[in-house]
């Protein structure tokens, strides 16, 4: 996507009341992205061809030229059109992210200090952006339910820090063509796994360490870096 047609017509359309001038084939968020509007992501990423659309994080507000309503959509998945009147900012929108990150936290491990992500988290950066104060479905049950897959040399899968995002499955498909990951199970308990239901260590892992690059959270992290967080559990003496 964002490469014009050679003779295609450019769209016009408007981003928060300011008329902008977009590329066929573009999304809302590349359009956004290009004229320096800001709408929060966590599923959506530039190397992967299509965005898992998975987060729900990045919804903006439309109206079709005439239409009398407007929408909620996930500006990562929908084309920009001619005419648009696109809407990033309004409080109906930003409550419905808020409860969009606040439904991603209910399962999320909610020791951040510990995290090797801490402070470079795109989990924590969008949630302070959004404005979340609560975390009303939080259920430490569901946490200690998910996995922690240590079997590998090079990697670790904390599934308790695991938003379900899929830009791990998608680069590991797409990016490096090894397709190790895949989803497994559905609605509460859709996870990321391993093909066949290995561990990281049997799989067809190769540890090249996309996946890691790519997790907006800690969920993924390489031995060393983990092995660090976790030995600064027990000894606080290591924290500098
Ligand atoms: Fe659009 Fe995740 S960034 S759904």
């Amino acid at each position: 996507t964002g490469v014009p047609a050679a003779d295609a017509a450019p769209l016009t359309a408007t981003i928060n009341g300011k008329a902008v001038t977009g590329r066929p084939g573009e999304t809302i968020l590349e359009c956004a992205r290009r004229n320096g509007v800001y709408i929060p992501t966590l599923c959506e990423l530039h190397d992967i061809d299509h965005a898992p659309g998975t987060c729900r994080v990045c919804l903006v507000e439309i109206k079709m030229p005439h239409a009398d309503k407007t929408h909620l959509v996930a500006s990562c998945t929908t084309p920009l059109q001619d005419g648009l009147a696109v809407n990033t900012r309004t409080p109906q929108l930003r409550e419905m992210q808020r409860l969009q990150v606040e439904l991603l936290l209910a399962d999320h491990d909610q020791d951040c200090a510990t995290c090797i992500r801490h402070g470079k988290c795109d989990l924590q950066d969008v949630a302070q952006f959004v404005g979340l104060r609560q975390n009303r479905f939080f259920d430490p049950a569901r946490v200690a339910a998910r996995p922690i897959d240590e079997s590998s040399p090079a990697l670790i899968r904390n599934m308790k820090r695991c938003i379900r995002c899929q830009r791990c499955i998608a680069i590991c498909r797409d990016g490096q063509g090894v397709d190790a990951l895949i989803q497994i199970n559905s609605g509460l308990d859709t996870a990321v796994g391993l093909r066949h239901g290995l561990t990281q260590k049997n799989s067809a892992c190769v540890t090249c360490g996309q996946c890691v690059l790519v997790c907006p959270t800690g969920a993924l992290g390489e031995r060393d870096e983990t092995d660090r967080a976790l030995e600064m559990m027990y000894d606080p003496e290591l924290i500098t």
